[in-house]
């Protein structure tokens, strides 16, 4: 299939790449099939030289690999002979104005290249400014609710026949939901546990779980409430365009409740185009006028000011144009909503321990803006609010490979840099390691406080007696001067030398996404000259090996 898709990519005329950077300069997940494919040694210099291509990147500025896969596949496009109509434009989550505005000149230029090279063919009407397009779907209410529609829960099996996976997620039930900070930690964080007996699902250390969230109760009503749709009610739904297709993940037919409860992302920030598409639903004279003045190129500051900065989400803009929200149709909430993603988490547990279980830590994201009503992050707010002591729970869920993949080899030594949360994947692996009898593990753990956020402290405990662990800690705000990790990997070069060039060890590395894999990269190669006499050069260059190699590798998040 991919392979089909890339061989008919070459001949294509015209080519519009969108792609963001994740990680450390990562191509996302659904784009490396594309990514080996495109930098195969072998691709003939003139693979392109009929193509036209534009390409627009998504990243972020305060990473240190800014828009890197973006500039790297515009690099390799031109190589192979592609044609560029414009620069690479470099979207960015850090512009002071929202993401769209680095984007929409870029975009601009390019339709105007576009259009200057492929234009309209005379005759083809062109849909005048302020009409809406016609919707993707049409959504057809039933009279009565047939049997199939009333349950909560639709589109998902508890026995699937092959893996679960997004088409297919296993309902699991959660056995477990416990607050694993102390109370006056700024953080709630959960140990979560699953039940995943039958599941057909497997994992090894470094694989990640990936969840389906769903809307608060709460805000589904207020939805319903301000749309004017019933909750009860059930629809059915049809593409109009004929390679259009419905939504694998609802069913047919399909409740209004579980639509909004379990599809829609009403929870998320709106973009531009939101806005746009309100514009042109909206029957109100002075709210239409906002609705245009906010999507307006000469509205972005102010829209950034309303919307992006503050956090401001779907449901609280259509609140805020109560008249608009009131005249939507139906038929135009799939193109309105984006649908929900699902959210990955690094597996904390073995099966080798926990058989039939999956375990994860997830910090409860919540912060401030100056919106009165606190932000909350949905899939972690929507687990940490389900209470299996209260009655059965059940959470959509499959698993995936990870980042992270440890070594085979029974005497090859790990060392794992996991702070915060970051050492969820590594108790996978100490607890997977030690079942194999591989004894070898060492652990850099940092958190702010010994008796607020230490997690796992009584089990790395008993596994140090054993003889299978040797933990590092840093407590951060134990004492006046701040301990990271870094600088336990820093009193300890002699030994992490020893690991990695003697040893053949493996390097391992998990955390927040934002200063920590930087600081640690450096101390790494602090050591390497300290202890392995390599000038600063050769050091970069060594740890550029173990990255090539696979002995040094890291799955951060933001
Ligand atoms: P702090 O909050 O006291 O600054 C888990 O979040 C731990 O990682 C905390 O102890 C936190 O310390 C620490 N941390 C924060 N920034 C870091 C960095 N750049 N490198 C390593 N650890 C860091």
């Amino acid at each position: 299939m991919c392979l089909f898709v890339e061989v008919n990519l070459i001949n294509e005329p015209l080519v519009i790449f969108v792609c963001a950077t994740t990680g450390q300069g990562d191509p996302p997940d659904n784009m490396k099939n594309f990514w080996s494919f495109i930098f195969r040694k072998h691709l003939p210099l003139t693979s392109l030289c009929q193509m036209d291509f534009a390409v627009l990147g998504l990243g972020d500025s305060s990473y240190a690999k800014f828009n890197f896969v973006a500039k790297k596949l515009y690099r390799r496009l031109r190589q192979l002979g592609g044609a560029a109509l414009l620069p690479v434009c470099l979207g960015d989550d850090q512009h002071e104005l929202g993401p769209d505005a680095a984007i929409d000149p870029w975009l601009h230029d390019l339709w105007e290249k576009v259009l200057g090279l492929h234009p309209v063919p005379v005759g083809l009407g062109v849909i005048p400014p302020g009409v809406p397009l016609p919707s993707k779907f049409a959504l057809q209410f039933l009279q009565e609710a047939p049997e199939t529609c009333s349950g909560v829960q639709h589109g998902v099996r508890t026995e699937p026949q092959s893996p679960p996976s997004e088409r297919q997620p296993f309902l699991a039930r959660m056995v477990t939901n416990r607050r694993v900070t102390g109370p006056s930690h700024f953080q709630d964080v959960r140990l979560i546990e699953f039940d995943i007996t039958g599941s057909g699902i497997n994992f090894a250390a470094g694989d990640v779980v990936l969840i389906l969230p769903q809307n608060a109760a709460s805000h589904v009503q207020q939805f319903c409430q301000a749309l004017g749709l019933d909750p009860n009610q059930c629809f059915t739904l049809r593409p109009r365009e004929p390679d259009v297709s419905c939504p694998e993940r609802l069913p047919q037919p399909c409740s209004v409740r579980h639509l909004v409860s379990q599809y829609l992302d009403i929870a998320s920030v709106p973009r531009r185009s939101f806005f746009e598409l309100l514009a042109c639903l909206s029957p109100h004279e002075l709210e239409r006028d906002k609705l245009l003045e906010l999507s307006s190129a000469a509205g972005q500051e102010e829209l950034s000011e309303y919307c992006s900065r503050p956090r401001r989400t779907a449901l609280e803009v259509l609140c805020d144009f109560p008249h608009t929200a009131a005249a939507i149709p139906p038929d135009y909430l799939l193109d309105l909503i984006p649908q929900i993603r699902p959210r990955a988490f690094s597996i904390a547990s073995s099966l080798l321990a926990h058989p039939s279980r999956l375990q994860i830590l997830v910090a409860v994201v919540q912060y401030q803006t100056r919106l009165k009503e606190p932000r909350r992050g949905l899939c972690s707010s929507w687990l940490a609010s389900l209470d299996p002591e209260q009655g059965p729970v059940q959470v959509p869920l499959w698993a995936r490979s990870g980042g992270l993949t440890f070594p085979q080899t029974p005497d090859t030594p790990v060392i794992m840099v996991g702070p915060g949360t970051g050492v969820a994947p590594f108790r996978a692996a100490v607890q997977e390691r030690v079942a194999q009898g591989r004894t070898e593990n060492f652990l850099f753990f940092g958190c702010r406080q010994r008796d607020q956020d230490f997690y796992w402290e009584a089990e790395w405990k008993e596994l140090e007696e054993r003889g299978c662990l040797r933990l590092v800690t840093a407590f951060s705000r134990d004492q006046e001067r701040k301990v990271y990790v870094q600088h336990r990997l820093r009193e300890l070069g002699p030994l992490v030398w020893e690991l990695l060039d003697h040893r053949g060890a493996s390097f391992y590395l998990a955390g927040n996404a934002k200063y920590m894999p930087a600081d640690v990269s450096e101390a790494l190669t602090s050591i390497f000259q300290e202890e392995g006499g390599l000038s600063a050069p050769e050091a970069a260059a060594y740890l550029a090996s173990l990255q090539r190699t696979l002995r040094f590798q890291t799955e951060t998040w933001a």
